[in-house]
Parts: C-alpha cells; sequence; structure tokens
C-alpha cells in the first residue's frame, strides 16, 4: 500500500506547487493575535493561499515560534513575526488585508458581551494603528462580541477621518459554514453544494439563518426549522461547554476566516463573482449595521444583496423582528465605548 500511495502523493504535491508557483501572489497579509488558539490555524491556512506573497503575524507574546514554524511551509508567501506595540506600525505597512482575531475567547456560561471589557479596548488600539498605517486596507474584525466591535472600529476610523464603511467586515462566516453543515447533514445533501445565508448579526437570537433561501431549494419541517435554527444560533456555545473551559471555536473559526480571506483576495484580484455573508455597515434595515450576502470587488463591498430579505417565511420575518432590539443595543454599546474615549 505504501508503495503505491508515496508516488501519487509525490505527484499530488508537485502538481500543488506547480500550481502555486504559476499563480502570481500579489497580496500582503496581517494576522493581529496570530499566535492565538484562532491565529495559529489560520495563519497556516493563509499560508497556503497562492494569492498571497506576504504573511505578516503580529502578537503581543509567542508569534516569533509561530512564525518561523510556518517559513518552513514550502508555499510563496514569506512569514514575517512582529511583537508588541512597538513593532505593530511596522506589521501594517503596505498591508492589503488585516485580520483581527486578538482578543479573549468565551468560558461556559458566558456570553459573547461578557467579552466586552476586555476586547474592546484592544480592537480600538488594533484600529487605531490600522487607521494610521493602512487605512486603505480590508479590515476583517473575528474578535468578540462582533456585534459591538464592528461599531466601535468604524467610529475610531472616522475619528482618524479615515473610515470606509466598504471595507471594514465583521467575519460571521462560519454561522454560514455551520449552517451549511447542519443542513446539509439533516437533509442528506452534498456538503459542497449547500448554501444558506445568514443575516442580522453574530451573537445568539440575533443570528438568523435564512433557511428558505437554501440553496439547492429545500424544504424544512417548521419543527426542522426550529431545531436547526437554534443550533446554528447555539453552535458556538455548543464548542465553548465541549471545550470545557478551554476556549471556544478555534479550528472550524480559522476555517471559516481563512475563506473570507481567500474571497477577500479574489475579489482584490479582479474576480468579478464573490459574494460572502458579513456584518457591515448597511443601509437593508433600520439598524446601521446589518449581517447579510454582500458582493466583494475589488473596493470592498460594491453591493448588499436586498433579495434575500424579499419573501420571509413568517418564522424568519418575526425572528428578524425579535432580534433588532439586541443588535440595536449591541451597537449602540460599541459606538457608544468608542466616542466616549475619544
Ligand atoms: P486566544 O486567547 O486563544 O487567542 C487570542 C490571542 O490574542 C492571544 O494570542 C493573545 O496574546 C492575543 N492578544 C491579546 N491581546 C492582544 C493585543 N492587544 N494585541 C494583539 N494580540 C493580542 O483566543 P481565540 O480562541 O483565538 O479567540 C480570539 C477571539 O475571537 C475571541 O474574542 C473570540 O471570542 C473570537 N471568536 C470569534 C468568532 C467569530 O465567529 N467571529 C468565533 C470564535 C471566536
Amino acid at each position: 500500500l505504501r508503495a503505491s500511495f508515496a508516488p501519487r502523493a509525490q505527484k499530488q504535491t508537485q502538481k500543488f506547487e506547480n500550481r502555486v508557483q504559476a499563480q502570481a501572489s500579489t497580496f500582503k497579509v496581517a494576522v493581529l493575535g496570530a499566535a492565538g488558539g484562532i491565529g495559529q490555524p489560520l495563519a497556516l491556512l493563509i499560508k497556503m493561499s497562492p494569492l498571497v506573497s506576504a504573511l505578516h503575524l503580529y502578537d503581543i507574546a509567542n508569534v516569533k515560534g509561530v512564525a518561523a514554524d510556518l517559513s518552513h511551509c514550502n508555499t510563496p508567501s514569506q512569514v514575517l513575526d512582529f511583537t508588541g506595540q512597538a513593532e505593530l506600525a511596522n506589521c501594517l505597512k503596505g498591508v492589503d488585508v488585516v485580520v483581527i482575531p486578538a482578543g479573549v475567547p468565551r468560558k461556559p456560561g458566558m456570553t459573547r458581551d461578557d467579552l466586552f471589557n476586555i476586547n474592546a479596548n484592544i480592537v480600538r488600539t488594533l484600529v487605531e494603528a490600522v487607521a494610521d498605517n493602512c487605512p486603505d486596507a480590508f479590515i476583517h474584525i473575528i474578535s468578540n462580541p462582533v456585534n459591538s466591535t464592528v461599531p466601535i472600529a468604524a467610529e475610531i476610523l472616522k475619528q482618524k477621518g479615515v473610515y470606509n464603511p466598504k471595507k471594514l467586515f465583521g467575519v460571521t462566516t462560519l454561522d454560514v459554514v455551520r449552517a451549511n453543515t447542519f443542513v446539509a447533514e439533516k437533509k442528506n445533501l452534498r456538503l459542497i453544494d449547500v448554501d444558506v445565508p445568514v443575516i442580522g448579526g453574530h451573537a445568539g437570537i440575533t443570528i438568523l439563518p435564512l433557511l428558505s433561501k437554501t440553496r439547492p431549494s429545500v424544504s424544512f419541517t417548521n419543527e426542522e426549522v426550529e431545531q436547526l435554527t437554534v443550533r446554528i444560533q447555539n453552535a458556538g456555545t455548543e464548542v465553548v461547554e465541549a471545550k470545557a473551559g478551554a476556549g471556544s471555536a478555534t479550528l472550524s473559526m480559522a476555517y471559516a476566516a481563512a475563506r473570507f480571506v481567500e474571497s477577500s483576495l479574489r475579489a482584490l484580484d479582479g474576480d468579478a463573482d464573490v459574494y460572502e455573508c458579513s456584518f457591515v455597515q448597511s443601509e437593508l434595515t433600520e439598524l446601521p449595521f446589518f449581517a447579510s450576502r454582500i458582493k466583494l470587488g475589488k473596493n470592498g463591498v460594491e453591493a448588499i444583496i436586498s433579495t434575500d430579505l424579499h419573501g420571509l417565511t413568517e418564522y424568519e420575518a418575526k425572528a428578524l423582528e425579535a432580534l433588532k432590539p439586541e443588535l440595536k443595543a449591541s451597537i449602540e454599546k460599541g459606538v457608544a465605548f468608542a466616542q466616549k474615549k475619544a
């Protein structure tokens, strides 16, 4: 078995390397919080992208080893490490996409909002540095509570006079990844085919999967809708409880964040057919920020897809109204934090 497997594996590797090396590697990506549970596997996945020429890894500690380790992978991007505030500016200069998974994760019994006090300050400091050093970059915010940290980032960028709403994204890709997985399992569909838009925000009931808009079209009983919706909303807590104090989702999150980075890079590279869900400044509802499907282009958000909100089921329409007060309060909490500190 080994004899027949080895040459095939070698051939596959060679094919992968040829493909990687044939592409132009043109973009610089920075990960802030790169030594963490999400940061490390995310950095690995980004290191595999043929669209990345430089991968800048920043953390307050332990990032040197992560960078040394990753730099031995024979993919084209150059890996550089940056430790502590004094090296943050250099990390960010010339970067096209900044991904921020810095901050503390949940422990059992905590809501995402319980992380506010620590993570709000971390996001504030990091986004100030982004504003000063790469104001034109796409900014991907992973640090929770996303429903508040994205409005905080927007306020900081406004205070610095460089806010571009088309380039600030709350990463909600994991909600879509989970929805796709759970629906495919339940309905016995091929995973690769399934796409469920998830709208609203990224915490509890603000996460609203639009199961009626699942592609390929599939029908659900009322019980299935209820069961799937609740599971998707609580999937983060499922992982927090299974890890029993050792953190929250890191591997599936890294996978989801890497998908969003790759989509952003493809858009920057001129691909005209890139759609993702993300929590962005929006006029879809009366709320100033809202997650929905967006079309990505070279300049960031090219269009916010409104059609997903047409013809909602009664269940979805009710859930949409029910999530608005909580999402509004989280947005306002973020804005107030950033304005108070200004
Ligand atoms: P972790 O604790 O394993 O890693 C966080 C990293 O951030 C650590 O390496 C730490 O040194 C670093 N860090 C702390 N302060 C920093 C600062 N001022 N500047 C730069 N780096 C700093 O946590 P994990 O599991 O990686 O989670 C990170 C964040 O992502 C949490 O806020 C968590 O709630 C959030 N998250 C978001 C999800 C989403 O869907 N958007 C899903 C899962 C987690």
